[in-house]
């Protein structure tokens, strides 16, 4: 596929970057960009590197308050002249009017089944409810934190004896399948 036909995508990320070697891995009809990060250890970042993706730290510690800092990466992001901005594990809550801006074209993935289990620990508060099913979902963001419409969703059961992190891990293998998914359907126009 010529570079012209595949959409341009930015993916910011926090950590780990599991989430982002799932984009990079899958055979999708896009161009990523850049990886942008708020932390400088994360190691999503040498994934980047090693797939030879730009990328760009913009550490949140360095401004004084959410709206600067999320002016910058705004202006930071638009410099790649992205069509979609791909949330992959990146930890911040965003300002509204940063949210409206790119409303229609930004997405994150949450792990739970929304709209249950908005917020952190999403895994823990499951098991403690008792729920026989946990999962996650591909979002379009919007201004309310994990409210946005969901695109796709996965479920896994629950086991007898799971902690979070075993069953983070379960979840976590649906999110790499889901998050590219979700992504061709954006790319080839199957969502808005
Ligand atoms: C994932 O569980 C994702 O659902 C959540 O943060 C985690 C990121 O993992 N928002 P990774 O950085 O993609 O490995």
């Amino acid at each position: 596929m010529p570079e012209s036909a595949r959409l341009p995508i930015v993916v910011l990320i926090s950590g780990s970057g599991s989430n982002l070697q799932s984009i990079i891995d899958a055979d999708l009809p896009i161009e990523i960009r850049a990886v942008i990060s708020n932390r400088a250890d994360a190691y999503g970042l040498t994934r980047a590197e090693q797939a030879g993706i730009p990328t760009a730290v913009l550490d949140h510690k360095t401004f004084p308050d959410r709206e600067s800092y999320d002016a910058a990466l705004q202006a930071l992001i638009d410099s790649y002249e992205p069509q979609l901005v791909v949330l992959a594990g990146f930890m911040r809550i965003l300002s509204d009017g940063f949210v409206r801006h790119y409303e229609g074209r930004m997405m994150n993935i949450h792990p739970s089944l929304l709209p249950k289990y908005r917020g952190l620990d999403t895994h823990a508060r499951a098991i403690e409810a008792g729920d026989t099913e946990a999962g996650c979902t591909v979002h379009f963001v919007t201004p309310e934190l994990d409210a946005g419409p969901a695109i796709i969703q996965a479920t896994v059961p629950i086991l007898d004896g799971d902690t979070p992190e075993t069953l983070a891990a379960r979840v976590l293998e649906q999110e790499h399948r889901i998050y590219p998914e979700a992504i061709r359907k954006f790319a080839e126009g199957e969502i808005s």
